[in-house]
């Protein structure tokens, strides 16, 4: 009997979270999460201000078993009805990736399953398609903590990078900018918390690349004005960091803004007979009020329609790795080998040409 829908366990280990999904694909395109377990290591990093790879990797070892056989039970589906294992294979931290590809391996190897070594940048690019059933081609902005890019989706396996931070991703600019102010990890929350305190125009701060005609970003400068306007306030007053965080806040949504308007009109203008197009958010920065109001406000007036797949899917998960898997599997693209590599850099378009600079969390992919 020919199976009508497809089931694919998922798992994620390249960063700080530890994750196991059970996705399936309908027939007809449309996807629904079957389990989908995440443990956050927040707590082990936070100490350090910043992931720790080998603390990272061995909580890895220890979470990712009981996590899958956690994932599988919630399903209902026994291992010997999933129909192919998906796992992050890059980029990211190369001992967690490594974690994550020995053990879905083993499991491919035991049960003689296709298995998937999937970009996990692949994962967040299709999850609207999951979450929303959005058509190609869309246009995707992934703000996180290792990455700042926009993407044009035009199919699967299909991207085009069109713009990329050419320093520090956004996630860490917020996360830097925050502990050079005494906040908390992880930077991002804190800093939005800490700026609806913040007066508006207190202090002024660049807008990067604005009506640069290129698509990129690029932050640290703006890390470093906030460093040294806070040194010259020092010591700061509850006050004065609540308005640095306004005014770091409102200068990258700004910049944001204006990346993206430029993005906006090459979309429709390549694209002029998609009807409805979609604008796509992910990654752990767009969980900031701020930021999604004035991307829900830019898309609305381009006549886009704005999508934020809800919180849990924006941030590092398994059930947009085992997405990807599906969506590999059921385009007829081909299963990868058990010798498999894992990839620390892995830029989604092959073809586009390396960013120049890198910030602490390596080079930008
Ligand atoms: O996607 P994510 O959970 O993990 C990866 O980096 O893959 O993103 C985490 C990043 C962190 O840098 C964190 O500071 C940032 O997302 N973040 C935020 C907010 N919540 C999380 N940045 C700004 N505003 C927020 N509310
Ligand atoms: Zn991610």
């Amino acid at each position: 009997m020919t199976k009508t829908s497809l089931d694919i366990l998922g798992i994620e280990t390249s960063c700080d979270e530890t994750a196991a999904a059970v996705v399936r694909r309908l027939p007809d395109g449309s996807g629904q999460i079957l389990s989908d377990v995440v443990l956050s290591q927040l707590d082990l990093h936070a100490a350090f201000g910043g992931v720790v790879p080998e603390l990272a990797a061995r909580s890895h070892v220890s979470a990712l078993d009981h996590l899958i056989a956690q994932a599988l039970d919630d399903s209902g589906v026994a291992l010997d009805d999933i129909d192919a294992i998906a796992v992050t294979s890059g980029p990211g931290l190369i001992g967690g990736l490594m974690v994550g590809l020995m053990t879905g391996k083993a499991i491919a190897m035991a049960t003689g399953k296709p298995f998937f070594g999937i970009n996990h940048l692949e994962g967040h690019a299709l999850t609207a398609r999951l979450t929303d059933g959005v058509a190609f081609p869309y246009l995707l902005l992934l703000v996180s903590g290792g990455h700042t890019q926009i993407v044009l989706i035009k199919g699967v396996n299909e991207y085009e990078r069109w713009g990329s931070t050419i320093d520090d991703a956004l996630g860490e600019a917020f996360d830097k900018t925050a502990k050079l102010l005494g906040l908390t990890y992880p930077g991002g929350p804190a800093v939005e918390q800490a700026a609806l305190e913040g007066q508006a125009k207190k202090f002024r701060l660049p807008v990067p690349m604005r009506r640069d005609p290129r698509m990129d970003f690029s932050f640290s400068g703006l890390k470093t004005a906030v460093r040294q306007m806070a040194q010259e306030q020092a010591p700061l007053s509850r006050q004065t960091i609540a308005d640095l965080c306004l005014a770091f806040q409102t200068s990258v949504t700004l910049s944001l803004d204006d990346r993206l308007t430029m993005a906006l009109t090459r979309f429709s203008e390549r694209f002029p007979d998609v009807k409805a197009p979609a604008l796509v958010v992910a990654g752990g920065v767009a969980a900031n009020k701020a930021i999604r109001a004035t991307l829900q406000a830019r898309a609305d007036q381009s006549g886009f329609r704005f999508i934020a797949p809800p919180l849990n899917l924006c941030t590092d998960n398994a059930a947009m790795i085992a997405w990807a898997g599906a969506e590999r599997l059921a385009a007829g693209l081909p299963a990868d080998r058990l010798d498999l590599a894992p990839r620390s850099r892995w830029p989604l378009d092959q073809n586009a040409t390396a960013v120049i600079g890198h910030g602490k969390r390596g080079a930008k992919a």
